[in-house]
């Protein structure tokens, strides 16, 4: 194992439990972990060195919801948006067509190139799901192929979503069948985590039960897509199931927040010990994309409810894989100060990931998984917003970017 010293560290934002950021500091990565953090005069020596030049150091992003299985262009169902369209699931079952046209080799260096995308704008851990085979055959592919990424360590966490929508000309409640049954016997030894759209137009509150129920019932962790395009039962479904992450929730009312926020009574976020609740995943990106009202992340935050921020990256309402935009866009839009949206977009995901005591912050024992900025502190996200600040990127201690 081969350490390096990270010295000249302008400010590091470390999202610790007391959410310290530290000046004039250094890091020392032995391995694949952070086993230093502290002012750069008292470092240690390490095998190697790298000057960070007087720049800003975060902890990666940590990206917890997006679709990279995917292969041709919608960018014309876009346009007519911008023109006044309003989005429906239905577009999903055209990325279904042009996907199912791609050969695994295609497919393969296409996910890889997104995955590339994502590290080099300084996501260091990320999820991705099926959810655009929506057949037996083609579920089972797209698990396979990203059940391989993960164990090469490409990828972090793998979610199958067969449950996104009703296939045009198929029965929902036969679909279901197969989605619970079938299907999700073929998938389970390739991905950790189930979700389900449920939403009008997709997936009723029963149909998504029936469907979550199942991968509960086979060890899978849960994850809900809901209440993005309006009122509906996701969030209380997802709290009622202890799953992991509602993810859109743009459509919140007084009832979703309050069980969400019950989920986090028992958490306490000093200690950060005990089992997480049900995050609220806000997708920026997606809702200016879709001109959806931005989910309301101050809203969740005031009540207690712990939120992270992730891309979305999809080819029908986000292509982007850019996590400093949506942390810039939560700052700018949502009303998040910088601090919230950096933690939400880095321990907010991991705690989404129920991986909190691995990545999420820059702490002794965490993964090295760090982001440095090209300006001298984090604010320059927000102040300077879409330029290209990511000047390096650790993973798992290796230079990556
Ligand atoms: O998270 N909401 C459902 N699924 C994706 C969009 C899928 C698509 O339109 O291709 C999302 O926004």
């Amino acid at each position: 194992m081969t350490s390096t010293l990270i010295t000249n560290i302008a400010e590091l934002t470390t999202v610790d439990a007391e959410n310290r950021t530290l000046h004039g500091a250094a890091v020392v990565i032995d391995g694949e972990d952070i086993a230093w953090i502290g002012s750069a005069d008292a470092a240690p020596a390490a095998d190697g060195q790298y000057d960070a030049g007087g720049r800003a150091v975060l902890p990666g992003w940590v990206d917890s919801h997006t679709h990279l299985v995917f292969a041709g262009d919608r960018s014309a169902e876009f346009e007519a948006r911008m023109a006044g369209q309003s989005y429906a699931a239905g577009g999903i079952s055209v990325t279904m067509d042009a996907t199912g046209a791609a050969t695994d080799s295609q497919l393969e260096a296409l996910v890889r190139q997104r995955i590339a995308g994502a590290v080099a704008g300084g996501t260091t851990y990320l999820e991705t799901k099926t959810g655009y085979g929506l057949s037996l055959d083609e579920e089972t592919r797209h698990a396979q192929l990203l059940g391989r990424l993960h164990r090469a360590g490409e990828l972090d966490a793998v979610t199958y979503l067969g449950a996104h929508l009703v296939p045009p000309g198929q029965d929902a409640e036969s679909y279901t069948d197969l989605v619970a049954g079938p299907m999700l016997d073929a998938v389970r030894d390739h991905v950790q985590w189930a979700d389900v759209f449920c939403e009008h137009g997709a997936f009723d509150e029963h149909q998504s039960r029936r469907v979550l129920e199942a991968a509960r019932d086979v060890g899978l962790g849960l994850r809900v897509h809901g209440n993005q395009l309006g009122p509906g039962p996701g969030i209380t479904l997802a709290t009622e199931l202890g799953a992991a992450s509602v993810d859109h929730a743009n459509y919140v009312n007084d009832g979703d927040l309050a069980a969400l926020a019950a989920t986090w009574e028992r958490w306490d976020p000093g200690s950060r010990t005990g089992a997480p609740g049900t995050v609220a995943t806000c997708l920026p990106a997606c809702d200016l994309s879709t001109r959806q009202p931005l989910a309301p992340g101050r809203r969740l935050l005031e009540a207690g409810v712990e939120i992270a921020l992730a891309s979305n990256c999809n080819p029908g309402t986000s292509y982007t894989s850019s996590m400093n935009f949506c942390v810039t866009t939560a700052v700018l839009q949502m009303e998040l100060s910088l601090s919230e949206a950096i933690r939400a977009g880095t321990y907010g995901g991991a705690l989404a990931l129920h991986a909190q005591h691995r990545v999420g912050s820059a702490e002794v024992g965490k993964r090295a998984d760090l982001h440095v900025l090209d300006a001298p502190s984090a604010i320059h996200l927000a102040y300077r917003p879409g330029m290209p600040l990511t000047h390096a990127v650790y993973r798992a201690g290796r230079r990556v970017h």
